[in-house]
């Protein structure tokens, strides 16, 4: 079969082929119709990610139609469509995930193939209002947004959320969570154009944080702060982010797309009672909620552009420069 190989750090992700997998009693095989691309899987190319092992096929985010199964007890998913859940082995606590989590797309075999193989208990039936591209965007970014805002900040109707780095598929993805919440959304952006996308979305302002004043121009907005602030980017601007917070407010981050954490005043966060809080993809649970929430508001993905597989590499090269406007996904087209 083909699939989209990686085989160390910076090449190109090519298609090869590779050998069919086999299956255990617990697993089925998923052809793939859609998949999206998530800043991991450039992580893993640029050589920046924990465990890298090559030649890997990359991808968490699929959906597809599931192909054969591992047991004739499982027969009842044969020809369903399906998304998948992208992880394995959470663990049994809501806290934190257990020390044997892993990543669909390293160290397993991901999504970026003709066929994938996952866990049966992985699989969730495709929403009758998502086409396969649609619902290909949601697993990973989808996920962590969900978990961040409800599972770790507890974001309630009724508060302030600011969004820093609205461009992002995570961030995108917090955006719609929030306004289906009735929530009062605030973003950043590096971008005039994205901030408009996000206040056509319902966002209620914006600002750009590429201007020197714009914490100013956040504080000017004549409210006290913000009760929740996502960030998926820490860098230079983090320590900011603690004077944009109300007292007793939460921020809550996934990532560090622009750097580390710089120093931060630490008094800062004991006298206004500011919890910090890392948060990571989330547990099967998280993602039934989700999916629950999705069918439920039948939420549509952000999706900046859509390229066929065969062109991964051109549609990783957009994702590098932060063009995009939420997800890129890719169609299960190999030969253009
Ligand atoms: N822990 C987890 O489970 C988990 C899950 C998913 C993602 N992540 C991490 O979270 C980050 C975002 O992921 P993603 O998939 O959403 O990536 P992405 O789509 O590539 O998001 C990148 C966005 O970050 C924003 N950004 C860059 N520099 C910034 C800065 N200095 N200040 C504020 N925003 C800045 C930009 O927003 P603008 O374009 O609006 O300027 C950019 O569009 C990545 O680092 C990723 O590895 C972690």
């Amino acid at each position: 079969m083909k699939a989209i190989v990686l085989d160390g750090v910076h090449k190109p992700f090519q298609i090869k082929d590779v050998k069919k997998p086999t299956l255990a009693a617990n697993e089925v095989l998923v052809r793939v119709k859609a998949v999206a691309l998530n800043r991991r899987d450039w992580w893993i190319q640029q050589g920046q990610y924990a465990g890298l092992k090559f030649p890997l096929i990359p991808g968490s985010d699929g959906t597809g139609i599931v192909e054969a199964v591992g047991s004739p007890s499982e027969e009842r998913w044969l020809g369903q469509e399906v998304m998948i859940y992208p992880a394995n082995d959470w663990g049994d606590s809501e806290l934190a995930q257990d020390k044997d989590f892993t990543i669909l797309g390293l160290p397993d075999s991901g999504t970026f193939a003709e066929l994938v193989k996952v866990k049966v208990h992985n699989l969730f039936i495709l929403p009758y209002h998502l086409s396969f591209e649609e619902a290909a965007a949601f697993p990973l970014a989808g996920l962590t947004a969900y978990r961040a805002l409800f599972c770790r900040a507890k974001l309630k109707k009724g508060e302030r959320l600011l969004i820093n780095g609205i461009g992002g598929g995570v961030a995108t993805f917090a955006l719609q969570w929030a306004l289906h919440m009735g929530i009062d959304v605030y973003v950043t952006s590096s971008k005039k154009e994205k901030i408009k996308r996000a206040l056509d979305m319902g966002a209620k302002d914006g600002v750009l944080y590429t201007d020197p004043d714009w914490v100013k121009q956040l504080r000017q907005k004549g409210f006290a702060g913000f009760d929740v602030i996502f960030d998926s980017a820490l860098g230079d601007s983090f320590p900011d982010l603690l004077d944009l917070a109300i007292s007793g407010g939460r921020i809550v981050f996934c990532g560090g797309t622009a750097g580390n954490l710089p120093p931060l005043n630490g008094r800062k966060i004991f006298w206004k009672q500011l919890s910090i809080l890392g948060t990571t993809m989330g547990s099967p649970k998280d993602f039934k909620e989700m999916m629950d929430f999705v069918n439920h508001h039948k939420v549509k993905p952000v999706v900046d552009s859509v390229y066929p597989i065969a062109l991964t590499e051109k549609a990783i090269q957009k994702m590098a420069t932060s063009d995009q406007f939420g997800k890129i996904v890719l169609r299960a087209e190999w030969n253009i």
